[in-house]
């Protein structure tokens, strides 16, 4: 049993999921068209973790037997500056994704909802690897990203992120 609150945090937090995954796909179309097709397909890869994400809490939800509502998604940027641009502004993106998380995390104690807090620890641990892959990419791109050679590897390693679904059974 969920408080009033609580539905409609979660609810806000699939809002936030879902413009997440707008955000990735709409980064992940705009690689694409600038022929940078690894940073296209992880971008790609973490529009589909996003549409999981949300997933999952609207399955909480209704495992709770509250209601779903969905609301208008956001219309993300379509242009972007270069790679490593766009994995700062991913990583700007993440914390405050981590910081709305924090924020249900602290509801669910203040409610003493203690199901919703097992249930929002796996998006606090999934929130400190998002964070983690977003630094080592800014990392390598401040490394070697400026020259054509450098980025054509960096292209060339993300190209081999495979999407594994995080919703069957652990
Ligand atoms: Fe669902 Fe990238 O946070």
């Amino acid at each position: 049993m969920l408080c009033d609150k609580m539905v409609d945090a979660l609810n806000g937090q699939i809002n936030k999921e879902m413009y997440s995954a707008y955000l990735y796909m709409s980064m992940s179309a705009y690689t694409e068209f600038i022929g940078l097709k690894g940073f296209a397909n992880w971008f790609y890869i973490q529009y589909q973790e996003e549409m999981e994400h949300a997933m999952r809490i609207y399955n909480y939800i209704l495992e709770q037997g509250s209601q779903v509502k969905l609301m208008a998604i956001k219309e993300p940027p379509t242009e972007f500056g270069s790679p490593l641009e766009m994995f700062e502004q991913t990583l700007e993106h993440e914390k405050y994704v981590t910081q709305s998380i924090n924020d249900l995390v602290e509801l669910a104690i203040e409610q003493k909802d203690h199901a919703t807090q097992i249930f929002l620890q796996w998006f606090v641990t999934e929130q400190v690897e998002e964070e983690a892959n977003d630094n080592e990419i800014i990392d390598k791109l401040k490394l070697t990203g400026k020259e054509g050679g450098g980025l054509f590897m960096i292209n060339r390693e993300l190209a081999a992120r495979v999407f594994k679904s995080s919703l069957k059974k652990e």
